[in-house]
């Protein structure tokens, strides 16, 4: 046991007067960035990557970019990419940057917003090639790099065909023994130096059957942060004689890609066997993680970043794992192929389940609802030239604000992703907006029936004042938010099928100043809204209960009080999520305030057919016909 200790511990001591003369001022990787100005045609990039330690060198004219050389210790390509389909614009120069992690064999390039990886993550054997230095100048020329910048140092200002740099070939053990290591550097911060993955080899005959760990522990347990079993039904598929590779990587942030409310696992592990590809295996590999507690709320998903279907950009997919949830602290997953697998958790929001079949559903609702209110409009202007029945305006406000609510709705995504950011704040507002509007016209309609039933006497307010309730309040929240900035803007909503394919839409942002104004505004209106249109109901329901009408026309009444129920109460429902009825939920949620349009109309000629009984009814009684029709007038609204 002493001298186990003893030994690295003399090596280390030994090593570092070493290693202070190696590194020296260089860096062990490399971040080199520039601005490519290049003409206006298509634009590729070239690679063309051998391994060994020699040199890189990154050069651009009018129509390609290329990194060229021998740095690497696996990785070995010749490709030529084209860019434009990357998101590159052609029309103004293209800011890029080249990423070389040694430690991980890893060269990345990022342009035109997206990172591309040029070679994948793995571990390499015996040396790699660290303290690239900037070395031969290139001639400038009127197409070429601009700004050229080591780790954010800019070398010149001039347009440079090429930037060179050599290469100094290292051992891998004395850097990643220092590697797993804090260390002082020159500025007397301690910082981390770069991860190293661990690599194991070995026959996959002996590698089948028997747990392979990695030497990590998870910080709370000292088991294993990952266990990997092969399955035997690999031995059917492959030549005996083949060689697995499983390499464990730590805290590699060099995975974790644009993501904003998912995140990585701290360990991702790549399996392979050489020379084989191993899709749809019958028995499924199974890779154990343990990691630190995942709090109940956050969800966590198996996913694998399959190089074969995505070769450049690092995209993890669900597809073919399976995810079994062992306690707050464990998780297995079983997989069906072999590339590079983690686990992704589900940061902020909750991703929806059946997230398709919800916008199926919704982007019908709106539309038939749309059309609904159209018709329903259409009608009551008519209507409104022959009678000035007091609550045409407010049916009328209320199918406004609902048909601009539908259509809005159901262009949100599109909008999101055809205008993105710019289009969506202004989108979002006014969504916002519309919301806004159309519960305070619920709010009108509840209150406006509670007046016809109580103060049966006094006139109802003007039709103008309900229209600068309903139409000019809900700016001023909406105007103050905007004023405010940064509210408003592209939504992700995370399905739970397909992780790193979020569905986009124009409302508030997720940020936690958005959602504080969320439950400002929506949720505090809703509250209101909801209890006071259960009150309402009550008193209503109570004030006509004894009234001969109830009596004799129970089940019309009882519908379209159910119909009238339908509005406000059924937004009601996003203020209740209880986890196992949440699906059923989200589902009722969608289909009661989607349609919500259509129910409107149907209310609308449930009481016009009431009208038309009631006036048939007059003939026969003349005696009790004007109270009739005035107590459907009063009912027009419970
Ligand atoms: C730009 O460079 C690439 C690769 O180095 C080369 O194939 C191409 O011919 C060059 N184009 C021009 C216009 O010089
Ligand atoms: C690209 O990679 C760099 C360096 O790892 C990272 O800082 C950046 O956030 C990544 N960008 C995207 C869009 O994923």
């Amino acid at each position: 046991m002493e001298t186990r200790l003893t030994d690295p511990l003399k090596t280390v001591l030994f090593l570092i007067p070493l290693l202070c003369t190696v590194s020296g001022e260089n860096d062990l990787y490399l971040k080199f960035c520039g601005t490519w100005r290049h003409g206006k045609n298509a634009l590729n990039l070239n690679v063309n990557l051998l391994t060994g330690c020699g040199g890189i060198s990154i050069s651009a004219n009018e129509s390609s970019l290329s990194i060229k050389g021998k740095i690497t210790a696996q990785c070995a390509r010749s490709d030529v990419i084209p860019l434009n389909k990357f998101g590159l614009n052609s029309e103004v120069d293209s800011d890029f940057c080249l990423y070389w992690e040694p430690l991980l064999d890893q060269l990345k390039l990022k342009v035109g917003g997206k990172n591309l990886t040029l070679c994948w993550p793995a571990s390499p054997k015996d040396s790699c090639c660290t303290d690239l230095s900037y070395g031969a100048n290139a001639p400038e020329a009127k197409y070429g790099i601009i700004n050229g910048a080591v780790k954010d140092d800019i070398i010149t200002h001039k347009i440079l065909t090429a930037y060179n740099f050599s290469g100094r070939s290292t051992s891998t053990n004395v850097l990643c023994k220092q590697a797993n290591q804090t260390f002082f550097n020159n500025t007397g911060k301690t910082a981390m130096r770069p991860p190293c993955a661990q690599r194991f080899e070995s026959g996959l005959k002996d590698a089948i059957g028997s747990n392979i760990t990695s030497s990590a522990t998870s910080s709370l347990f000292s088991e294993p942060a990952v266990a990997v079993l092969l399955p035997q039904v690999l031995n059917n598929l492959t030549k005996t004689s083949s060689k697995v590779v499983i390499t464990f990587f730590k805290k590699n942030l060099l995975f974790q890609e644009g993501y904003n409310e998912v995140k990585l696992l701290n360990d991702v592990v790549d399996i392979s066997v050489e020379n084989e590809i191993i899709t749809d295996l019958s028995e499924p590999i199974r890779i154990g993680f343990n990691h630190d507690a995942i709090p109940k709320k956050h969800s966590r998903k198996c996913v694998s970043w399959d190089t074969r279907k995505d070769p450049l950009l690092v995209n993890w997919l669900v597809d073919g794992c399976e995810t079994l949830v062992r306690g707050a602290e464990h998780t297995e997953c079983m997989c069906n192929h072999l590339t590079y697998f983690t686990v992704l958790v589900e940061m902020k929001p909750r991703p929806v389940r059946h997230l398709l079949e919800l916008s199926v559903i919704t982007s019908m609702g709106c539309a038939i609802s749309f059309i609904s209110c159209i018709t329903l409009i259409v009608l009551l202007c008519k209507k409104r030239r022959r009678s000035n029945e007091q609550s045409i305006p407010i049916h009328l406000g209320l199918a406004v604000s609902l048909a601009l609510l539908s259509l809005l709705f159901f262009f949100t995504g599109v909008l999101a992703n055809v205008g993105g950011e710019s289009v969506c704040t202004w989108v979002g507002a006014v969504l916002h907006y519309v919301l806004l509007s159309s519960f305070t016209w619920m709010g009108i309609e509840a209150f406006h029936t509670f007046w016809l039933v109580y103060m049966v006497f006094s006139p109802s307010p003007k039709s103008y004042v309900w229209n600068l309730v309903g139409f000019v309040l809900p700016i001023v929240p909406v105007v103050i938010l905007t004023a405010v900035g940064d509210i408003y803007g592209v939504r992700e909503v995370v399905p739970s099928d397909d992780i790193s394919n979020p569905y986009r839409m124009c409302w508030m942002k997720g940020t936690s100043k958005a959602l504080l104004a969320h439950y400002f505004t929506n949720m505090t209106v809703l509250t209101i809204l909801v209890l006071s249109g259960i009150v309402m109901l009550f008193l209503v329901f109570r004030e006509i209960r004894t009234r001969d009408e109830w009596k004799q026309n129970r089940v019309a009444f009882l519908s379209i009080w159910g119909l009238s129920c339908l509005f406000g109460t059924t937004w009601g429902l996003a203020l209740i999520n209880i986890e196992p009825l949440s699906d059923f939920i989200h589902f009722l949620f969608c289909i009661l305030n989607s349609f919500q349009g259509f129910f409107l109309m149907l209310r609308f000629f449930m009481l016009d057919w009431m009208r038309k009984q009631a006036s048939s009814s007059v003939l026969g009684s003349t005696s009790s016909g004007s109270t009739r029709q005035h107590m459907l007038q009063c009912q027009e609204k419970s």
